[in-house]
């Protein structure tokens, strides 16, 4: 199993380039089983996750083309998917392939709403809490479907056809939402979201359904409104970049010190993240090329921070963040209000020396002047890059285990943070 090499204590200057959202990317996928034909998505990262949703789209039947290198490209150029559902020859998403990710379940709308049944694995439960799928049968539910969960299998049928209603989420979600948003689509009249999340992911594929010729309007506010269309057809949609992987390398520099441009991130994706990392004492300069991210001198405050839906903090960037604050001056609060157990990665970071005591949902952490680089590992994906952010700060030499955490969410890690002066190499193991 390939590991991660760190040697810490490295300032990081240069330039970054931002790559396309993987939880933009994996809806936009879904989304191809809606239409029959073909369905072109530019600036797709290459990630283990894309990698494991083109296995599990092509056991239905879709065939996805990657376009090769075209003149021009840059060494970080994502890549074109041709997506073509022509022919969908079967309706089940087998547990084999449903347990490895969990957006996979989302094909269950499509499947449904298209071809009228899907019968698709339960995720069960991962490493971050335990995510029921409740709301998402809901919303199915209100919109006509009969569901039943039979061998750990939801078996989802609409013979009519589905309906257009009124969903309501008593909470938001993400995925809840790119569910009935899929679904309603193609459903007879007109459905409302209420309560729904305002992620720009869920933006940016009702921008991409649009374009299939979907009729949906107030994506990215708690209000969606959908006319159903009797078909869509293909279109083609670049994916947004990825606001984590953005905030993800600003924590990065605020920790390390140094300059550097976050090619391509859009500041209005992130200014939550934006706005708590100004008060932890890094400049933020967003320009026409990116974001510029510097920390030069000045050591780091202490900001007490919660998560929350977007336009809140992001939970994907918690544990970057508590990783920054492990070297604060002085006493920060975090606090977790979207997964009850997304704090897997304080005992690691506890293994570089860092001072963090739990209650709760709350972590509080005081923070201390050196972290020393010790072997590590993490249990999903942001938890790792925390650790690898404590790495880049760490003085001496940092491993990091279970690299394909990170291989499901950031594109060419390694060279990115090598070519702005880090030490950071992978070590390949057979
Ligand atoms: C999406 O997960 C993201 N995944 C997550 O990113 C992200 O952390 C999360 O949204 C919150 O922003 C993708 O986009 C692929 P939710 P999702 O439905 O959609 C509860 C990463 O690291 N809930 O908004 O699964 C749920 O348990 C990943 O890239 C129910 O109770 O999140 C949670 O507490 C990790 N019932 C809350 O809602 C349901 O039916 C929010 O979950 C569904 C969700």
């Amino acid at each position: 199993m390939d590991r991660i090499r760190i040697v810490g204590g490295n300032r990081l200057n240069g330039t970054i380039p931002i790559s396309g959202a993987k939880n933009a990317a994996l809806p936009l996928m879904i989304a191809a089983l809606l239409t029959e034909e073909t369905l072109i998505l530019d600036n797709v990262p290459r990630l283990a996750d894309v990698a494991q949703l083109q296995r599990i789209l092509g056991n239905h039947g879709v065939d996805i083309m990657s376009a090769g290198k075209r003149s021009g490209d840059h060494e970080y150029q994502g890549q074109t998917l041709h997506i073509s559902a022509a022919n969908i020859i079967d309706t089940t998403a087998p547990y084999e392939l449903v347990s490895r990710m969990r957006a996979s379940f989302w094909v269950i709308a499509p499947l449904l709403a298209r071809m009228r049944e899907a019968r698709v694995s339960l995720p069960g439960g991962c490493a971050i809490g335990t995510r029921p799928v409740d709301l998402l049968i809901m919303a199915l539910e209100k919109l006509g479907a009969r569901i039943a969960i039979d061998g750990g299998y939801v078996i989802a049928s609409a013979p009519g056809g589905l309906t257009g209603a009124e969903v309501e989420f008593p909470k938001v979600t993400v995925s809840g939402t790119h569910v009935a948003l899929m679904a309603a689509t193609l459903a007879k009249g007109t459905t409302i979201i209420t309560n729904a999340a305002c992620e720009p992911e869920i933006a940016d594929v009702a921008d991409c359904l649009n374009k299939m010729g979907a009729r949906i309007s107030g994506a990215g506010t708690p209000r969606i409104l959908i006319e159903g269309v009797g078909g869509l057809g293909g279109a083609r949609h670049t994916v947004l970049p990825d606001r984590i992987e953005t905030g993800t390398y600003a924590m990065a520099v605020a920790m390390t010190g140094g300059e550097v441009l976050l090619r391509g991130a859009r500041p209005e994706l992130l200014q939550a993240a934006l706005d708590v990392l100004t008060e932890a004492g890094a400049v933020i300069t967003p320009n026409n090329e990116g974001i510029r991210v510097a920390r030069n001198g000045a050591g780091i405050n202490p900001v007490t921070v919660s998560t929350a839906p977007f336009p809140g903090f992001p939970t994907d960037l918690q544990a970057q963040f508590m990783a920054l604050m492990t070297r604060a001056k002085g006493a920060s609060h975090i606090t977790e209000t979207i997964f009850e157990n997304r704090f897997m990665h304080v005992q690691e970071l506890a293994r570089f020396g860092a001072r963090i005591h739990l209650d709760g949902e709350t972590a509080t952490i005081d923070g201390i002047e050196t972290l020393r680089g010790a072997p590590v590992m993490a249990t999903d994906l942001r938890a790792s890059v925390s650790l690898v952010i404590a790495g880049l700060a760490a003085e001496g030499e940092t491993i990091v285990n279970r690299v394909y955490h990170l291989d499901r969410g950031f594109e060419h890690l390694e060279k990115k943070l090598s070519s702005c002066g880090a030490f950071i190499e992978r070590i390949s193991e057979r």
